[in-house]
């Protein structure tokens, strides 16, 4: 009798025990959203550079996270940005940074983006530049085959969409190099923006060549309307000229560099996102778009609040009241408000912001 009993209760639990283990172990039977794998800098950065380690880095300070995360979040705003956003409307939980301790699961994608990143690897040495993103999504990719197996983690990097911002920083350098001689030479700026599209090309094959297929670039904003461009060139009007043209040239022959990739690598899709003009038309209109202020930081101090005293410890700034009124968070980010509403665009715009595909398109793409 008493045995009997316990067969009939254990019996139930014991298959509802292999089916669970079954159902763990099958790879077949797991079922897999499309991973997002992101590459950039502070614009997408959320935690690689605080867990890089360097002090002073990483958004590590109030008043960083404040809106959102009610804490320095390791992201450099007052709370999201893009990528969280991105995630979200895929899906996905925000990601975790490659360097987050502990890290174990790769299938849902991953963040490589670091603050200060640059294409060119000698222009800000200490930053984690685009090529030890890409060399560490290598690495990752490794880990990735450990944890699901070959076959599986081929499909997985070929359904992913690989995000990009990234050489707003290589032209900021430029320019903060030759600040006392200004205008760059055409000369000098050609022969940057040469070897940035040349390195670009070379880090999109490499993720090509390991299986990925869905591209996303974000191009660069009007990097003369930053707070932070304006206070360094004393600039007193709505954006500097040269920077404009600087971001204009480069947007310009990178659309043209990816439309001329795509018939050289089969399958290859891609999103871009004209985050320039989307930035620059609430600069010019804040109003229109609900920022009461589109020029001035809600953060900093100096003109415009164009200086990075937020970041820094020890520094005296000014912090706004209502960080939901401003369009730029800090002299270069703008507030989590406005990264929603340029998510919202990336991923559901129309060919006028973001074309061939936009995000959603290009997720659901195979
Ligand atoms: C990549 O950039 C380096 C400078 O950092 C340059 O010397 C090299 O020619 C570039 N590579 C390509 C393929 O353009």
């Amino acid at each position: 009798m008493a045995m009997r009993l316990r067969t009939t209760i254990m019996f139930p639990a014991l298959a509802l025990f292999v089916t669970l283990l079954s159902l763990c172990l099958s790879p077949s039977n797991a079922q897999y959203k499309t991973p997002l794998f992101v590459f950039g800098d502070s614009l997408y950065d959320d935690g690689m550079t605080l867990y890089n380690g360097v002090k002073g880095a990483g958004a590590e300070y109030w008043p960083y996270g404040e809106t959102y995360f009610k804490k320095p979040a390791g992201r450099y705003s007052d709370g999201r940005l893009i990528p969280d956003f991105i995630a979200q409307y895929a899906g996905l939980p925000f990601l975790q940074p490659y360097l987050l301790p502990g890290l174990k699961d790769y299938t849902k994608g991953i963040n490589f983006a670091s603050a200060g990143a640059c294409v060119l690897v000698e222009t800000r040495p200490s930053t984690i530049n685009l090529k030890k993103q890409i060399d560490y999504f290598r690495q990752m990719v490794q880990k990735l085959k450990k944890q699901v197996g070959e076959a599986q983690a081929n499909k997985l990097l070929s359904e992913a969409v690989y995000l990009f911002n990234i050489a707003g920083n290589d032209y900021v350098s430029l320019l903060e190099k030759h600040v006392k001689k200004l205008p760059v030479s055409n000369s000098k700026k050609k022969r940057q923006m040469n070897m940035i599209l040349g390195n670009l090309t070379v880090h999109f094959k490499t993720i090509y060549n390991l299986g990925g297929r869905k591209f996303a670039f974000q191009n660069l904003g009007p990097l003369g309307c930053m707070p932070s461009m304006k206070y360094m060139l004393q600039y007193t009007g709505t954006c500097a000229p040269e920077p404009q043209e600087l971001a204009k040239m480069h947007n310009t022959a990178f659309a043209a560099l990816v439309k001329r990739l795509q018939p050289q690598l089969p399958g290859f899709k891609y999103s871009i996102y004209d985050f320039y003009t989307a930035l620059y038309l609430r600069v010019l209109y804040g109003s229109r778009y609900g920022f009461r202020e589109s020029q001035t930081a809600c953060c900093g101090s100096g003109a415009y609040n164009g200086d990075f005293s937020c970041q820094k410890k020890g520094y005296t700034f000014s912090v706004c009241s209502n960080p939901n009124d401003h369009l730029w968070f800090d002299a270069a980010h703008p507030t989590d408000k406005a990264n929603q509403a340029f998510s919202k665009e990336f991923w559901g715009g129309g060919s006028n912001l973001v074309a061939p595909y936009n995000l959603q398109n290009l997720f659901a793409a195979n």
